[in-house]
């Protein structure tokens, strides 16, 4: 099948067809919705990225603002019993939304693959580690049984478990859980998957193991020349890994750039808040760290406007109600979804300068200290350092 042969699902992206020339990977107008009983969740409503082959996506934003559901999509791994997804999800040209199951599980393994956040409902309890590497392989390669164990045993060695020969009869239980995010990854790898999704690969591992598992992910693009999208709350992890940063909030990307642009001149009060809820090494220790103020809204009921305004400090900076009842669009290319005016931006969030202390302001992504935890990034303060001129508003 190719791109021409299939009919675009109906919604607005159906008008605008992707260009000629797609991206490796490109979501045009992504839109994902849960019927449930309490109503339609709206997990994804109108997101659109696009990533070339060997390059780095960090995906950022809070808990429910859309990144696990979406990086599902991209897999065509949603219910469609439940989930009604609209827009195009086009990988190396071919059509994800709508593909038939059977198109979808060749793309899934070698084609792209997904590292989840927890390796324990990822890893079955029933089967060896090894087997759960060789099967996949088996699948798509066509390989035989001994050749797909001798594959899965390098693959453990590779990913750092010790004794790989005899650790790859051993089951998830027996192993710890920095071993099993290795052997998930193993997983995901096994076939040499031209995209990998890693959603969360290394929350709840201490900062050694996060390293070491982010280099691996690292050394595969190298190896591969892969393309990575990399979901994480933690801009300590992306400024560390990725060369591109989508900023998604209830369901919306609001603010998009390279990782130097947006840690280093965010533009959207929401990315303000995130930078200055991260720990910094050059301050105070004791300083307490800000939250972004309230909760997230919920998705069944967004708020209308600028789905940020109910936590948001700075609606008395634009003119008249609009934060509150028009959406802000997010522009092609660098840019943030917020109706203030670009040039009174820079001045709301001065102090101090806007560039983390581990990232060259004169290089590439590439050239952020590797050797520099994520907990070395150094953030600017944010708003916190000037009186907002409008409190947040109280979550309703
Ligand atoms: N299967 C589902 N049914 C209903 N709602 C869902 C389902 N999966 C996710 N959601 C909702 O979609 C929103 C986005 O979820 P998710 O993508 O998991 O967020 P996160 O950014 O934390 O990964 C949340 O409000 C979540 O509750
Ligand atoms: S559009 Fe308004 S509410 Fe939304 S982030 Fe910008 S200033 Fe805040
Ligand atoms: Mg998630």
């Amino acid at each position: 099948m190719t791109p021409t042969d299939v009919v675009p699902p109906p919604g607005p992206a159906a008008a605008q067809p992707p260009p000629a020339t797609s991206p490796f990977l490109s979501v045009h107008d992504l839109r994902v919705r849960f019927r449930t009983e309490d109503g339609v969740v709206k997990a994804v409503d109108g997101l659109s990225l696009a990533l070339e082959r060997g390059r780095t996506l960090g995906i950022v934003g809070e808990s429910g603002s859309g990144k696990s559901v979406t990086a599902l999509t991209v897999l065509g791994l949603h219910d469609p019993r439940t989930t009604e997804v609209t827009g195009r999800v086009l990988l190396d040209g071919q059509e994800v939304t709508g593909a038939p199951e059977p198109v979808l599980e060749r793309l899934r393994g070698a084609k792209a693959a997904m590292v989840f956040q927890d390796s324990l409902t990822a890893l079955s309890p029933y089967y060896t580690v090894g087997r759960q590497i060789a099967e996949p392989y088996r699948k798509h390669t066509g390989a035989s049984r001994q050749a797909a164990r001798r594959r899965a045993v390098e693959m453990l060695d590779r990913v750092g478990i010790p004794h790989a020969a005899r650790r790859v009869d051993d089951y998830p239980h027996q192993f710890s859980g920095g071993m099993r995010q290795r052997a998930m990854i193993a997983m995901a790898l096994v076939c040499d998957p031209e995209l990998l999704i890693a959603d969360e690969p290394t929350t709840a591992l201490d900062v050694t193991v996060q390293a070491q598992i982010l280099d691996l992910l690292k050394e595969h693009q190298r190896e591969t020349g892969s393309a990575i999208v990399l979901i994480t709350h933690d801009l300590g992890v992306v400024a560390r890994t990725a060369d591109d940063v989508l900023v998604m909030y209830a369901g919306r990307a609001v603010e998009r750039g390279t990782v130097r642009e947006v840690l280093g001149d965010p533009r959207h009060p929401y990315t303000w808040g995130l930078l200055g809820s991260m720990p910094r090494l050059t301050t105070d220790p004791d300083a307490p760290l800000v939250p972004v103020p309230g909760a997230p809204p919920s998705l069944l009921a967004p708020p209308p406007g600028c789905p940020f305004h109910p936590r948001c400090a700075w609606t008395g900076e634009v003119p008249g109600d609009r934060c509150a009842t028009e959406r802000p669009e997010l522009p092609a290319g660098r840019g943030a979804a917020c109706h203030l005016p670009p040039g009174r931006r820079h001045p709301l969030f001065i102090d101090p300068p806007a560039v983390p202390k581990s990232i060259d302001p004169a290089a590439g992504p590439g050239n952020i200290d590797p050797a520099a935890g994520p907990s070395s990034i150094d953030p600017p303060a944010g708003p916190r350092s000037i009186d907002p001129p409008t409190g947040p508003r109280s979550e309703a």
